[in-house]
């Protein structure tokens, strides 16, 4: 399991690094990154909330309708950012505030992006399984946002 999933990584950081275009906006890499995310590892949802106007908006996603606004400090997007680090929740029913866009999802990952050490914005993966992320996915999906923050143009 621990073997496939990093083996799963491997696989989206190749394809990222080939996708990975400074000649377009940063939305079509931001949505190209959700896409490669969602196709390497199915999970329910998954998408950026970018920081704008104070708050955080719906950007790039692959997955159902999902909220379009999100507060400071509100569910587990708006905790990542004003806590600015990476938050695994094995049990969204367990997380006080949790936004729940869908009945479906169990847990969740949610990673800030930074830029000047300012969050600009956050990845948020939802699964339908409990307990799916783990420290194997906040290492490669801090890399991977890493890596795409170098493209956020504002
Ligand atoms: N569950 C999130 C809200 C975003 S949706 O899941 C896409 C939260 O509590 O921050």
């Amino acid at each position: 399991m621990t073997e496939e999933k990093a083996n799963k990584y491997k696989l989206a950081a190749e394809q990222i690094n080939a996708v990975l275009d400074t000649n377009i906006s940063w939305v079509g890499n931001f949505a190209n990154v959700a896409a490669i995310i969602q196709d390497v590892f199915g999970h329910w949802w998954c998408g950026f909330y970018l920081v704008n106007n104070n708050q955080l908006e719906l950007g790039p996603f692959q997955g159902p309708v999902a909220c379009t606004s999100i507060q400071i400090g509100k569910g587990v997007c708006g905790t990542a950012w004003a806590q600015k680090r990476t938050i695994i929740v094995p049990d969204v029913h367990q997380f006080e505030g949790h936004i729940a866009c869908s009945s479906a999802s169990n847990s969740e990952i949610v990673v800030p992006l930074f830029k000047n050490e300012k969050v600009i914005a956050v990845l948020d993966i939802d699964s339908i399984h409990f307990n799916q992320f783990d420290e194997i996915d906040k290492i490669n999906l801090e890399t991977i946002v890493q890596r795409l923050s170098d493209f956020y143009k504002d």
